[in-house]
C-alpha cells in the first residue's frame, strides 16, 4: 500500500462500508457481542444517533479508495455523572488488518477524545481477543475488569475485558 492513508469523518455515504465491516466482525468473530449482523437501516439510524449527540465516526481509506476501517466512541453509561468517560469501538476490514490503520484511527481518536476535554477512554474487549488486546496495550490501554462469562455466542460463554485510558496520563496531557 503505498497511497497515503487518509483519515477523515464519516458521511452517511460511508454506512454501507461500515456495515459491511462491522458485519464481517458479527458473523466470524466474537470482537463483538451481536450476534446476527446489522441492516443497512439499522446501521443508518445508529449513525445518525451519532450525529445528533455530536459523537465522532471516523473512516480510514488508502488515497481515494474503498473504506477499509472505522472507529467511533460513545457514552460509556447514560447518567450524567459518566459524561467524562466515553466507550469506543474500533473495527478493521480483515484485509488490511495488521498495517497500522487501526492504531492510526486510535490515534486519532483519543486525541479527539482530549480535544473535548475527556477524561477516560474504555474499550470492552472479549477476553479471547488476544489481538485487540495487545493492540490496545500498545496504544496504553491497561485491563481493569474482567468479566466473567457475561457473554454468549457460538454455543460458548464469553469473558468480557474493560480495557481502559486515562487521557490526563497519557502523552500530552
Ligand atoms: C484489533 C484491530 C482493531 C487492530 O487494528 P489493526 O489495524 O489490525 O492493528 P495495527 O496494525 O494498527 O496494530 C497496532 C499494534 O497493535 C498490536 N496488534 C494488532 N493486532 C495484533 C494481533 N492480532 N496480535 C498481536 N498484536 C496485535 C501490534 O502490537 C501493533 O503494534 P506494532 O506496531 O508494535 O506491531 C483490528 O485487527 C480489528 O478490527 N480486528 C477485528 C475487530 C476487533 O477485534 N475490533 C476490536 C473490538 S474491541
Amino acid at each position: 500500500m503505498s497511497t497515503a492513508l487518509v483519515i477523515r469523518p464519516a458521511t452517511h455515504g460511508d454506512v454501507p462500508a461500515i456495515t459491511e465491516i462491522y458485519n464481517h466482525a458479527v458473523l466470524h468473530t466474537t470482537a463483538s457481542y451481536d450476534l446476527e449482523p446489522v441492516t443497512l437501516a439499522a446501521r443508518r439510524a445508529w449513525f445518525d444517533e451519532k450525529a445528533t449527540g455530536r459523537w465522532p465516526v471516523w473512516v480510514a481509506q488508502h488515497g481515494a479508495g474503498a473504506v477499509i476501517a472505522w472507529a467511533t466512541f460513545g457514552p460509556f453509561r447514560a447518567k450524567p455523572g459518566y459524561r467524562f468517560t466515553a466507550e469506543h469501538s474500533v473495527y478493521v476490514a480483515p484485509r488490511a488488518q495488521g498495517a497500522g490503520v487501526g492504531h492510526a484511527l486510535m490515534t486519532m481518536l483519543i486525541a479527539s477524545a482530549r480535544q473535548r476535554g475527556l477524561h477516560s477512554l474504555v474499550g470492552a474487549v472479549d477476553a479471547d481477543n488476544a489481538g485487540s488486546l495487545a493492540f490496545h496495550a500498545r496504544l496504553g490501554f491497561v485491563p481493569v475488569a474482567h468479566f466473567q462469562q457475561v457473554g454468549h455466542k457460538f454455543g460458548r460463554w464469553l469473558d468480557l475485558v474493560f480495557v481502559q485510558l486515562l487521557l490526563e496520563e497519557a502523552g500530552e496531557g
